[in-house]
């Protein structure tokens, strides 16, 4: 389903985001995106439930980026006031703070991009395996939630760790799933302007589940290899599957 009226904004906005908003921006997914889109050129606001801790966050990754040239501006507040100033929305909190969340945005979708990359994620003695999820997949069960937001998975893949070190680009594939075509665009732009990462379509949002289900995979490897791996697709033409919207 796409909206030809997006309440996105703009084409442009949706080819070239200008800016988006983080609801739980101040743990370390939240933290390391910001760091990458502000050094992109792209304005983050960071939500948190705290708007003290967010403001705080905010100005401690603005201060890292202090000397570089062309940075967006970061700032801080709550999850809820930045779904309100926000049309392109990330979701990073973890799964066991996914119901408070929804519920604490519910009354404010309305036609937002929310990109949910919570991962279902648990352990055992044997190490990480997937967690059980309420629907199909936590897309799927934010999507059902919210039915008034486009929610498009991604970035499930991609290391906190490694999105820190700013020093080095990023060597990741961002797959995407989603049922709305416009809004898997303005994601997989968002996505390309990582130095380093490039967005890959991956098909509707009844596969969130598969891609959801990665992160344990790519947790024992880590373990096993002592690295910080993420996904990247092998030959795939330039043509098909791949947006670079740069
Ligand atoms: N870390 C990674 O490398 C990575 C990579 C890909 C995907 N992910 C996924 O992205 C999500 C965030 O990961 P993370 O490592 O950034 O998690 P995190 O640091 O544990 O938490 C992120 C933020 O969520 C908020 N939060 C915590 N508990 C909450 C609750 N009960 N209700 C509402 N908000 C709550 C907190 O913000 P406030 O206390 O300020 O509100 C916290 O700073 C997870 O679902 C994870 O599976 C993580």
């Amino acid at each position: 389903m796409t909206d030809p009226q997006s309440t996105l904004g703009s084409t442009d906005q949706v080819e070239r985001p200008g800016s988006v908003g983080i609801i739980g921006g101040t743990g370390a997914l939240g933290r390391g995106l910001a760091l990458r889109w502000s050094m992109a050129g792209i304005d983050v606001r960071l939500g948190s439930r705290d708007e003290a801790r967010a403001r705080d966050r905010a100005t401690a990754l603005g201060e890292k980026l202090q000397n570089r040239p062309g940075v967006g501006k970061i700032t801080g507040g709550t999850n809820r006031a930045v779904a309100v100033a926000e049309r392109l929305l990330l979701l990073a909190v973890p799964l066991d703070g996914l119901d408070a969340a929804l519920e604490s945005l519910h009354d404010l979708m309305d036609g937002h991009i929310l990109i949910c990359a919570v991962n279902p994620l648990m352990f055992d003695d044997r190490g990480p395996l997937p967690a059980p999820t309420a629907g199909t997949s936590v897309a799927g069960s934010v999507a059902a939630a919210l039915p008034r937001a486009r929610v498009v998975g991604a970035f499930h893949t991609v290391s906190s760790r490694e999105l820190a070190v700013l020093e080095r680009p990023m060597d990741d594939d961002v797959p995407i799933v989603g049922d709305d075509g416009e809004a898997c665009a303005a994601v997989a732009a968002l996505a390309d302007r990582i130095d380093g990462c490039r967005a890959v379509l991956a098909g509707p949002l009844r596969l969130a589940s598969s891609l959801e289900a990665l992160t344990p995979v790519l947790i024992a490897v880590n373990r096993l290899a002592g690295a910080h791996v993420g996904v990247r697709f092998s030959r795939l033409p330039s043509t098909a599957g791949v947006t670079d919207a740069r």
